[in-house]
């Protein structure tokens, strides 16, 4: 038996973007991806939400306390929090973190839009994760299942310069290799976890970067393809295969 949950999982898609900019790639390419997902057939709820034009609060001291004294429990059910508030802050932090833990349980397939800010995800991302993870939400806590197991995230980046293998930057990629290891502690599986980047964004408009133009060209063409592919597959049901970057 699994943990009596509010939320019923349906196949639908979680839509979130991150980018504060006006012409953003990962926005455009993450709004493909949804867009070809419903055209071949997606089915069940769709949630979008635009991280940067409407933010998540920050955590506070009351999220800490709460989060701290639910996980010296053990696994405690999202039922039970409200059972471990002692202030009207600590309800209050819980108002707020339930209903996106509850979305992210109930979604077949997280599309995450996200831009590289200073080698890393934007804070409007980083404030999401920081209060969805709260401890214990994504484990069963009868039978200890992780209950994302069968959910597939597909993360959409965009840089302006270039990580890929041998590039002078590419110990500098604090973004994919955190949404990795961020979404597998959760419990998302790694052939699950998909991640196309779209990389040297910024090449027709910074000097230094403008011999890269026709990199930059290849990269986008080749992240649309594979946003293409993916939204087809993952609509379809086809069973996933392939877990790597674009
Ligand atoms: C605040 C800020 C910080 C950035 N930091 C980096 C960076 O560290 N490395 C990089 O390659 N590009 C950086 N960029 C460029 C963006 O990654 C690039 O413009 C990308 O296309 C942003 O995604 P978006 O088009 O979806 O907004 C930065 C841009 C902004 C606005």
């Amino acid at each position: 038996m699994t943990e009596s949950l509010t939320e019923q999982r349906t196949p639908g898609l979680l839509h979130l973007d991150a980018s504060h900019a006006a012409d953003s790639v990962s926005k455009r390419l993450a709004g493909m991806f949804a867009r070809t997902w419903r055209e071949a057939g997606g089915t069940g709820g769709y949630r979008y939400r635009d991280l940067a034009a409407d933010p998540v609060p920050l955590i506070g001291p009351a999220y800490c306390a709460l989060g701290v004294r639910v996980e010296r429990s053990g696994i405690v059910g999202a039922a039970d929090v409200p059972g471990y508030c002692e202030s009207g802050a600590e309800r209050r932090e819980w108002e707020h973190t339930r209903p996106l833990v509850a979305e992210l349980r109930a979604a077949r397939v997280l599309l995450l839009g996200v831009p590289m800010y200073n080698f890393s995800v934007p804070a409007s991302l980083k404030a999401w994760i920081d209060r969805v993870s709260f401890p214990g939400m994504f484990t069963d806590p009868v039978t200890g299942a992780d209950l994302l197991a069968d959910t597939t995230v597909v993360a959409v980046l965009a840089r302006g310069g270039g990580y890929g293998p041998g590039s002078p930057r590419e110990h500098c990629d604090f973004q994919e290799p955190y949404l990795r290891a961020h979404f597998g502690k959760l419990g998302v599986r790694a052939d699950r976890m998909h991640v196309v980047a779209a990389e040297l964004t910024r090449a027709g408009d910074i000097p230094a970067l403008a011999r890269f133009g026709e990199q930059a060209a290849r990269s986008y063409a080749a992240a649309r393809e594979r946003v293409r592919v993916l939204a087809t597959e993952l609509a379809e049901g086809v069973p996933e295969t392939v877990s790597g970057s674009a």
